[in-house]
């Protein structure tokens, strides 16, 4: 399957932890090692006078009696009461400022807007262009405090960079944030880990680190090119990455009317009615699909006006002209 997002590279390079990439890294992975490090010394620490007391102790005649034991050790049970104590105040420690770290953004934190919706993430770069797209790579600059302010347009969805330790709901109606600052170049892929339904699996993303001066460098051109005139091969693109989950070039049903033959065409919806398929239709159907729904096709369909430019929109509607 020529399929982008299945040719991402899972972090899971280490046996346990993905590789390490951003600040917050000890803030989760150290309370995780002091809690998996004391539970098996515990365990020997249990099991081992357990075995002991079982051989020692045994019934050694039917008749044998149970022998009275009324003494204590004061020491014994000062020991087990302030050790767990002490134990339990560090991990408390680590848990509590490693929560504020995870939570707090430095006040000099670049602000990103992130847009999760059935099947995709979207940032909006403070230079003022959008990308997003099934499999796209956001490209964030090294040893730069990001905060990400996010929202859902549709249902639950949940940010999830394994690699930055980071991870947070998206949630329509209500912002979110969550932050990280990237220390290693490199490509990490974002995950949703919240079902949100038929391609909750391919809501992957990459984040791609690379130097400050390439970052500024990146954006400008990024900025630049979205600019320009609108064609079907930039509409290819954006169909690629917005519209393929849903909408087939070859005829074939998905959860939407395929592209295939549909410029021109004559649709009824659901009430009855008749339109044709001109470019009014199309932007409408891109901005507000809930307008005029194809009879016999759930009204399954989000908003793309925040998503997509106006250049992507006449981009993407030359490219479903051209499927005859
Ligand atoms: Cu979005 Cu799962």
């Amino acid at each position: 399957m020529e399929n982008k997002i299945l040719e991402m590279q899972l972090p899971m390079d280490g046996v346990w932890m993905p590789k390490a990439a951003s600040v917050a890294v000890p803030s989760v992975d150290d309370p995780f090692w002091l809690i998996f490090w004391a539970c098996v010394i515990t365990f020997f620490l249990l099991m081992a006078p357990m075995v002991y007391f079982i051989a020692r102790y045994k019934r050694k005649t039917p008749d044998q009696k149970a022998e009275s034991q009324v003494d204590h050790s004061q020491v014994l049970e000062i020991a087990w009461s302030a050790l767990p104590l002490v134990f339990f105040g560090v991990v408390f420690y680590m848990g509590f400022t490693g929560y504020l770290n995870l939570t707090v953004p430095p006040a000099n934190a670049v602000e990103v807007r992130v847009t999760g919706q059935k099947w995709f993430w979207s940032l909006d770069y403070p230079q003022g262009f959008t990308l997003g797209g099934a499999g796209e790579t956001f490209v964030m600059p090294e040893n730069t405090p990001i905060k990400l302010v996010m929202s859902s347009k549709d249902v639950l969805h949940s940010f999830y960079v394994p690699n930055f330790r980071i991870k947070q709901d998206v949630i329509p109606g209500r912002y979110t944030t969550l932050w990280f600052q990237a220390t290693e170049k490199g490509e990490y892929p974002i995950f949703c880990t919240e079902y949100c339904g038929k391609d909750h699996s391919m809501m992957l993303g990459k984040i791609k680190v690379v130097s400050q001066e390439e970052y500024q460098k990146w954006a400008q051109a990024t900025a630049d090119a979205q600019g320009g005139e609108p064609t079907a091969d930039k509409g290819k693109v954006v169909y690629e990455k917005y519209c393929k989950a849903c909408h087939t070039t070859d005829g074939t049903r998905l959860v939407g009317p395929s592209f295939k033959g549909l410029a021109g065409r004559q649709e009824e919806l659901t009430g009855g009615t008749k339109v044709e398929v001109n470019k009014e239709y199309l932007v409408e159907s891109i901005v507000n699909p809930m307008a005029k729904v194809v009879n016999g096709y759930p009204p399954a369909m989000p908003s793309f006006k925040d998503s997509l430019k106006t250049n992507d929109i006449d981009s993407v509607i030359l490219y479903i002209e051209s499927l005859k």
